[in-house]
């Protein structure tokens, strides 16, 4: 009797680590995340710019957003309001369920692959979305090396999508890592399209971006700039 009880504890004690791996390699990972608040992977982040809560354009009916939705390519130079960038960037990879660190866009295997870089006159920032910040990279104004099209040099704001590869190590060969990195940017880019249309903004996805520039720029090692969209005031 004592041998069976022995043995079911024993059991449930593999069955209850086996549980926890699980749950742990559910969760996104990035071997080098956070160290210390201010090291994000290969990123130094120098300082955070704090954001209003996002609370713009978020209720326009859905069937005029998708009326609305387009490609502009024409911008003001104007800045955009910080309650208006904060919203885009809720939309573009914010948490919608935060107790669950969940985003309004979906990603193969949860792996939330995307670092989302935003560039302005002022500096290029990566996108905190749990502390709803910005924190500093590069000081200065780098749009223009996003690419040789023109809008990049006047839309005050440029939103780069990086997928960062550290967080994709579960996927077999480099073909199927590539391929859900393409779909789950396809996500992200949408909402950036669908908030610009709420909130009558333009914006144009651009794959013809100078990808090697932007990584010597920001100076991550194991990933690919994929689509950046500049946005501004039409
Ligand atoms: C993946 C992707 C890459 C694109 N790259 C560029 C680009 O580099 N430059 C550009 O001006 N437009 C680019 N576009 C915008 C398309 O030209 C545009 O969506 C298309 O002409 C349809 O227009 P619409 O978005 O107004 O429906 C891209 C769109 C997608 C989806």
């Amino acid at each position: 009797m004592k041998k069976i009880i022995l043995l079911v504890f024993a059991m449930l004690l593999v069955l209850g680590g086996a549980q926890a791996q699980k749950k742990k390699t559910n969760k996104p990972v990035n071997n080098k995340e956070t160290v210390d608040g201010i090291v994000k992977g290969d990123i130094q982040i120098t300082e955070y710019l704090p954001l209003p809560a996002p609370e713009v354009g978020l209720d326009a009916p859905l069937q005029e957003v998708l009326k609305n939705r387009q490609t502009i390519r024409k911008f003001s130079e104007e800045d955009l309001p910080l309650e208006m960038l904060s919203s885009l960037l809720w939309c573009t990879y914010g948490y919608n369920r935060p107790e669950e660190q969940k985003r309004v866009v979906p990603s193969a295997v949860n792996c939330q692959e995307y670092d989302i870089y935003v560039f302005t006159r002022e500096g290029t920032y990566l996108y905190d979305a749990e502390k709803n910040a910005l924190g500093l990279v590069v000081l200065g104004d780098n749009r223009s090396i996003i690419s040789q099209q023109k809008f990049f040099a006047i839309a005050p704001v440029s939103i780069v999508m990086v997928a960062n590869y550290d967080r994709m190590g579960m996927f077999k060969d480099e073909a199927t890592r590539d391929f859900y990195a393409a779909t789950d940017c396809g996500y992200i880019s949408q909402d950036i399209y669908l908030f610009c249309s709420a909130a009558h903004l333009g914006t144009v996805a651009c794959g013809g971006i100078d990808r090697e520039a932007i990584q010597k720029l920001l100076g991550f090692k194991n990933g690919r700039a994929m689509l950046a969209h500049p946005v501004g005031l039409k």
